[in-house]
């Protein structure tokens, strides 16, 4: 093992040059002018996973974008890992607020800037750099691994859902490792025992045929960008509890236990506020805020828009305004059955003055990690000695639907092994990755195989 973990010490830079190479490919999976480096991108991946030693690479098509899948066998008494990751990536706007190229990375302060470097290529990068330190130092995996990464985890993982239900024996693991989320603080050891769910809408609001003007008009007809704001003032009670009926009604209560928990893991809300410069945080009333962003569910509005917005002004009453509203769920709520709830009070609280349509966008189940196996204690002994000190266990606030999916059919525990920071702005300009993250996740990878290998 000491042999592995020296070849990591000894290969930092090379690691890092060919991240940037995988970090170049602008392979952002919602835009279709990227589809030619998404396929870029897939290549790449499937290349590399040929490079490092996998003896079985293939890259699946989907109805979308590729699915690229690797796999090395050991032994059939050893058990298998299946790693997943994503290497498809947001899109960049607003490009002007980077700092640098988001296709350019750049490496400042120990952190590597570019779009992806956290989101998710950073982190799948990781498995196969432990995967190929490992092979190069003793020529043998101690697991069997097989590498499963995909092109569209970004807008919502349709063709790999598809492709597991088809594909279970290909598939088939002891258990699924995944670094696509965050540790609790920097220098923290930490597995991630919770996803929140999502539901995501769009509400359109319509009032007259045309735009009219507002002088002639206004006070006669009803303005649909005051009637939206209303709808969307009225999702939330002073409390800030969502108002919508029955929201609540499948959520899982924390326990004492798990109270006793979060409270441990100290959290500061002063620090918090401060770094996001805000004087005061805000939400549901009744729950701290580490509570708040993640294992209670939320609804936000992602974007509005409507009317004139460009510089000067305009009297004009638009005819159409629209928001696309997010809500984060938690076990067990279900994302069909809360569109269907958002719907109906939708309708309900609009006036008669206007029309609104309403579409469910996306959606995906909330997740729950079963903390009590052999693998979840192996995973907390392996970044405790990679990162040092004492591993924590959060939940995360953010998404990946398709965990729901390797859990239920695949029927293997799943370790999320979080190597970001909640700060990388991810999704945002500057996306970052702290190299330190970048080098401990591959010597956490490397010591969660050495600590499985007789499972
Ligand atoms: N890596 C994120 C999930 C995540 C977000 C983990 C924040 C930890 C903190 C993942 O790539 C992601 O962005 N998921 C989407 C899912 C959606 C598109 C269905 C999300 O959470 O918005
Ligand atoms: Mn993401």
């Amino acid at each position: 093992m000491k042999n592995v973990l020296e070849s990591i010490d000894q290969n930092k830079e090379r690691y890092l040059d060919e991240l940037k190479d995988y970090l170049r490919i602008p392979s952002i999976s919602t835009l279709p002018e990227s589809k030619q480096y998404i396929i870029k991108c897939s290549n790449f991946v499937a290349d590399e996973l040929k490079r490092i030693g996998m003896d079985k690479t293939e890259i699946f098509k989907t109805d979308n974008h590729p699915i690229v899948y690797g796999e090395k066998f050991t032994d059939a008494k050893k058990p298998t890992v299946l790693i997943y990751g994503h290497y498809d990536v947001q899109p960049v706007d607003p490009l002007e607020l980077w700092s640098s190229d988001p296709f350019d990375p750049v490496v400042k302060d120990g952190k590597i800037y570019a779009r992806g470097a956290n989101d998710n290529k950073g982190q799948n990068f990781v498995h196969m750099k432990s995967v190929e330190a490992y092979l190069n130092t003793k020529g043998e995996l101690p697991v069997n691994v097989k590498f499963l990464i995909e092109g569209e985890e970004e807008i919502g993982s349709i063709s790999l859902a598809k492709f597991i239900k088809t594909h279970k024996e290909l598939l088939k693991c002891d258990v699924v490792l995944i670094s696509d989320t965050s540790i609790y603080a920097p220098n923290v050891p930490t597995i991630n025992y919770g996803l929140r769910g999502l539901c995501y809408m769009e509400v359109e609001v319509i009032a007259a045929n045309r735009d009219l003007h507002s002088g002639s008009f206004g006070g006669g007809v009803a303005n649909p960008i005051n009637e939206l704001a209303r709808i969307i003032a009225k999702l939330h009670d002073k409390n800030f509890k969502v108002t919508i009926p029955g929201f609540y009604d499948d959520v899982i209560k924390l326990s004492a236990k798990e109270k006793e928990n979060y409270r441990k893991l100290n959290f500061s809300d002063s620090k918090f506020a401060k770094e996001l410069k805000v004087k005061e945080l805000q939400g549901e009333k009744g729950y701290s805020t580490l509570e708040r962003l993640s294992a209670r569910p939320t609804l936000d509005c992602n974007g509005i828009v409507g009317g004139f917005i460009q510089e000067g002004a305009k009297t004009v009453l638009p005819s159409k305004a629209s928001t696309k509203i997010s809500m984060r769920l938690v076990p067990n709520q279900n994302p069909d059955k809360i569109a269907k709830l958002f719907t109906k009070y939708i309708k309900e609280i609009t006036p008669n003055t206007v029309k609104v349509n309403i579409k469910n966008l996306h959606g995906g189940l909330p997740f729950l990690v079963t903390l009590d196996n052999k693998y979840i204690q192996a995973a907390a002994n392996a970044v405790s000695k990679a990162f040092g000190g004492k591993t924590m266990f959060t939940r995360e606030g953010g998404s990946i639907p398709i965990v729901v999916d390797f859990a239920n059919l695949l029927k293997a525990p799943v370790i999320l092994m979080g190597l970001g920071l909640d700060t990388d702005d991810i999704h945002s300009p500057n996306e970052h990755f702290h190299l330190s993250n970048f080098y401990r996740g591959i010597k956490s990878s490397a010591l969660l195989f050495d600590e499985i290998k007789n499972f």
